[in-house]
């Protein structure tokens, strides 16, 4: 197989995009996809997936792929690290959707959907130990689901209150990059969170980041919260998003040469509170997507 560097060359420039989930669109003022894209087709180039192999998809998402609009999967139930996860069934659940929403490639955070047994709704979502042992798994886990599907597996930085492991973020992924020979998912919100909990400024690491695998971009709303002296940040996927995302942001789109795709995170809220967000994101990433 070509190195990474020569397969990011096959990859669509996808653009600007948003994501869904099973269900997400059924929620109270829920954003439609259809509707963003009919009325902001810029807003909406691609929609990314959010998949449970045993939910499937809900029918927005298959009306979607069936218009044949492109997408991207991200997967929300492989514990990449676990070679058992990858087992037959679930691999012919992915094969199957894929099938149907042919999408430019895969990606997720690249953490622990699961404690023990995959079952249906764990969406647990834990960061991994950000420890040296801890990238081969991660990196052979990656090229397995590479191998099996055909397509690129991006894996993304998980959100997290607590992360434990004696290397940066970055440095972890930058690593597990290397590792796997792949590109990468960089989710904007998640590092910010990070960076606040490790006591780091925005852009600390940043020159640890491989920038040339840096294929996507996510951009997303958190809150801030306080319980005593312990503060957090909460990925709550809403309108505002916080400054030191944007910082984060603004940096990654400079720096990220192979960029093809950004998406904004923001798919329980209604198409107007939500089109400021991706008017300044649309700004933001024009120099990249001018056609
Ligand atoms: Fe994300």
């Amino acid at each position: 197989m070509p190195d990474f560097a020569t397969r990011v060359h096959a990859l669509p420039r996808l653009g600007l995009g948003v994501s869904t989930e099973y269900g997400a669109t059924r929620s109270d003022g829920a954003l439609d996809p259809a509707e963003l894209r009919a009325g902001h087709p810029t807003y909406a180039t691609f929609l990314e997936v959010g998949v449970e192999i045993i939910k499937g998809l809900d029918e927005s998402a298959s009306a979607w792929a069936a218009a044949g609009h492109p997408t991207t999967y991200h997967f929300l139930d492989i514990n990449l690290d676990d070679p058992d996860d990858q087992d037959d069934a679930w691999l012919a659940g992915v094969r199957a959707l894929i099938a149907t929403m042919r999408p430019a490639w895969l990606c997720g955070d690249a953490g622990l959907w699961h404690f023990g047994r995959r079952d249906r709704g764990h969406m647990l979502l834990l960061p991994p130990i950000l420890v040296a042992e801890a990238v081969a798994p991660l990196a052979a886990g990656i090229r397995n689901l590479r191998a099996a599907t055909g397509l690129e597996v991006l894996p993304e930085n998980p959100p997290g209150s607590a992360y434990v492991g004696d290397l940066h973020l970055l440095e972890f992924f930058a690593r597990v990059a290397e590792a796997a020979d792949t590109g990468l998912l960089l989710d904007c919100a998640h590092l910010a969170m990070y960076q606040r909990l490790a006591g780091h400024a925005p852009r600390t690491g940043f020159d640890h980041v491989p920038w040339d695998r840096v294929v996507e971009l996510h951009i997303a709303g958190g809150s801030e919260h306080r319980d005593g002296a312990f503060t957090w940040i909460e990925d709550d996927h809403g309108t505002a998003v916080l400054p030191d995302t944007w910082e984060i942001a603004e940096e990654a789109v400079a720096r990220a040469t192979n960029l093809r795709a950004v998406v904004v995170e923001c798919e329980r809220n209604p198409i107007p509170a939500t089109l400021p967000l991706f008017a300044r994101v649309a700004e933001l990433v024009a120099p990249r997507f001018r056609p």
